[in-house]
């Protein structure tokens, strides 16, 4: 792993992480596997908090992450559970990532996705609160579905309003709004955890094997030579890897650290022209894999999900120096070399550690 460079200032720093403390919840997801392998990689003693493992297959087992991180298990609608694990893990920084985070699911069970969302992050701020022990930055990940969607074409910046059309997304404006109150309430003094927010749009690579995502559906169709019904081909979503908003925290975690004046909420967003329509997306897979993928629309009827859906980075770029060091080509290839390793049965631990070193040395494949 090669230490920060000037030139990428992206990169997380190794001897900011090396021996720190980390809470992560929701270890066992997609991006809390990744991140929690990033974590281990760069020395970090990392604990993790999560009410089970939320897939089969999942990152966390086929890379044995249990075997790297300190994995509690607790739901985080529990505030006395929540209270327990981070008073045993003493974290030094806390990244919050545990939710409900299916919007079609929050159709299904909205009392569930709002007390786990908005709750969850009531209670593990709560426990900061009433026992800080040595949290110093706390990092609540939210989403960009987190703004008032307008249906327009521009990226939306971290001042524009909040809201949320379905129960997901409201329950991120919420999560958005709680963390602000809870920082201006209770993490406003100078020695008080630094807590910051961050928004990311929508994420791919391996490993993830959500229900109702598209990059999973099309690797499951992929794998299992079936062809793919996709929803709303047209829809535009700002598509990034997993690795580029998780660089965003790492970065945002060390800057908070320094001058906790930089913790407020942040865009994670990949580039305009890395916005695209989920036909275009399909159909890039299907250049890239070495077997047949075949897609059909799915007329539906679907629940309502945003047209237009775009942020605004400029001040992660300008505060944080963080740009996504992996352009959509690069993450889509980055994708599909992973599941086609998976297919081929190489060990997930080590195809994800040599993604994460790709992605700390420059552009994929290069
Ligand atoms: N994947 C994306 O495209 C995307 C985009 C924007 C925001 N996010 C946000 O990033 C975070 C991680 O998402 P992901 O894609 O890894 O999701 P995931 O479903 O793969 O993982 C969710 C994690 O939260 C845990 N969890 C869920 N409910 C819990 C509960 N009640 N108590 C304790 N743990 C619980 C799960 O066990 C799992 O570890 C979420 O906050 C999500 O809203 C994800």
């Amino acid at each position: 792993m090669p230490a920060m460079d000037a030139a990428r200032p992206s990169l997380p720093d190794p001897a900011f992480w090396a021996g720190r403390r980390v809470l992560v919840t929701g270890h066992t997801g997609f991006k809390g596997a990744w991140l929690s392998l990033w974590l281990a990689e760069l020395g970090a003693t990392v604990t993790g908090f999560s009410d089970g493992v939320p897939t089969t297959p999942s990152l966390h087992a086929l890379a044995r992450l249990d075997e790297l991180v300190d994995g509690r298990t607790g739901d985080v609608r529990d505030a006395v559970r929540v209270a327990e694990a981070v008073a045993q893990a003493r974290p030094e920084v806390v990244l919050h990532l545990a939710a409900q985070p299916m919007v079609r699911r929050s159709f299904a069970e909205p009392v569930a996705t709002y007390a786990t969302n908005i709750m969850g992050t009531v209670h593990v701020l709560d426990a900061i609160r009433r026992a800080p022990g040595d949290v110093r930055v706390v990092i609540v990940v939210t989403s960009d579905k987190c703004y008032d969607n307008r249906e327009w074409p521009w990226g939306y910046r971290e001042d524009e309003p909040l809201g949320g059309h379905d129960p997901y997304s409201s329950s991120k404006g919420a999560a958005e709004i709680v963390t602000a109150a809870y920082r201006a309430s209770y993490f406003d003094a100078g020695d008080a955890p630094a807590v910051a927010t961050a928004r990311a749009g929508n994420v791919i690579g391996g490993g993830d094997w959500g229900a109702d995502r598209l990059l999973p559906d099309v690797f499951r169709a992929a794998l299992a030579g079936t062809p793919i019904a996709v929803r709303n081909p047209d829809a535009i979503r700002p598509w990034q890897h997993v690795l580029n908003p998780l660089s965003g925290y790492l970065r945002l975690a060390e800057r908070a650290w320094e001058d906790r004046a930089a913790a407020r909420a942040f865009n994670f967003g990949p580039a305009d022209e890395d916005a695209r329509a989920v036909g275009w997306i399909v159909e890039r897979v299907g250049e890239l894999w070495d077997g047949d993928l075949r897609w059909e629309v799915d007329p539906g009827p679907h629940p309502h999900e945003a047209h237009w859906l775009k942020l605004d980075s400029s001040l992660a770029r300008a505060q944080l120096g963080w740009r996504p060091a992996w352009d959509l080509a690069d993450g889509l290839a980055a994708a599909v070399d992973w599941f086609r390793a998976h297919r081929d049965g190489d060990d997930a631990r080590s195809v994800t550690r040599a993604q994460i070193a790709a992605f700390c040395a420059g552009p994929f494949g290069a």
